[in-house]
């Protein structure tokens, strides 16, 4: 399989999703279910981010306490299911930067189309985690990290809730220099660019639309 992909295979990050899962889940439940898992995702692919120290006062004494360094980062929605994760990872990075890339799949072709970009300046070496629930085709996750390239990033993460097998050989393609976390990798697509067994469409679920 691909090297830069991590399953996050904690039990509460799985036991989140199967609930997720089933389509019973009403959409408020959803939604809250993909806010604390995209925080337990998040723990995994900020373990690495730089660290220096600070000098500090406890009440005891002095010490060289740690905290981040290095540019704040830079979180990408890929508009609109991304918004669901973006949520929850602001809550543990509330100084992160915020950029939005709108693109939807053309239904036929399932090739990704741009009608929105907007993001953070200043991308050269700050970490940047791109956001969507479902790597399906790749295509629209491999279109963001284009864009975000061209705009500078040469840093980037992606995190998704869900991944197809093809979704993450198509990432592992285009762009092997960027690792990919996930809490799941499932089947495969359907004939409508669909995980199987999936959730079905993650932005209707998660908004209550139809
Ligand atoms: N997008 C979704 O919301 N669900 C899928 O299964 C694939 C793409």
């Amino acid at each position: 399989m691909y090297e830069h992909l991590t399953v996050v295979k904690h039990p509460l990050v799985q036991h989140k999703l199967t609930l997720m899962r089933d389509k019973d889940t009403p959409t408020a439940v959803f939604r809250q279910l993909l806010r604390e898992i995209s925080q337990l995702l998040a723990y995994e692919i900020t373990r690495e981010l730089e660290m220096t120290t600070r000098r500090i006062e406890t009440p005891l004494c002095e010490m060289d306490a740690p905290v981040l360094a290095g540019k704040k980062l830079a979180l990408v929605s890929i508009l609109r299911a991304g918004n669901g994760l973006l949520d929850g990872v602001l809550e543990l990075v509330p100084s992160a930067r915020v950029g939005y890339v709108g693109l939807y799949r053309d239904e036929k072709t399932l090739q990704p189309v741009q009608y929105y970009y907007k993001v953070p300046t200043d991308l050269k070496d700050r970490l940047v985690i791109v956001l969507d629930p479902m790597l399906a085709t790749g295509n629209s996750s491999a279109a963001a990290v284009d864009l975000l390239k061209a705009s500078g990033a040469n840093n980037i993460r992606f995190m998704c809730l869900l991944a197809a097998p093809e979704g993450v050989a198509r990432m592992g393609q285009a762009h092997p220099d960027v690792p990919i976390v996930t809490a799941a990798v499932d089947e495969c697509l359907n004939e409508h660019g669909y995980i199987v067994p999936g959730l079905g469409d993650a932005g209707d679920r998660m908004f209550g639309t139809r």
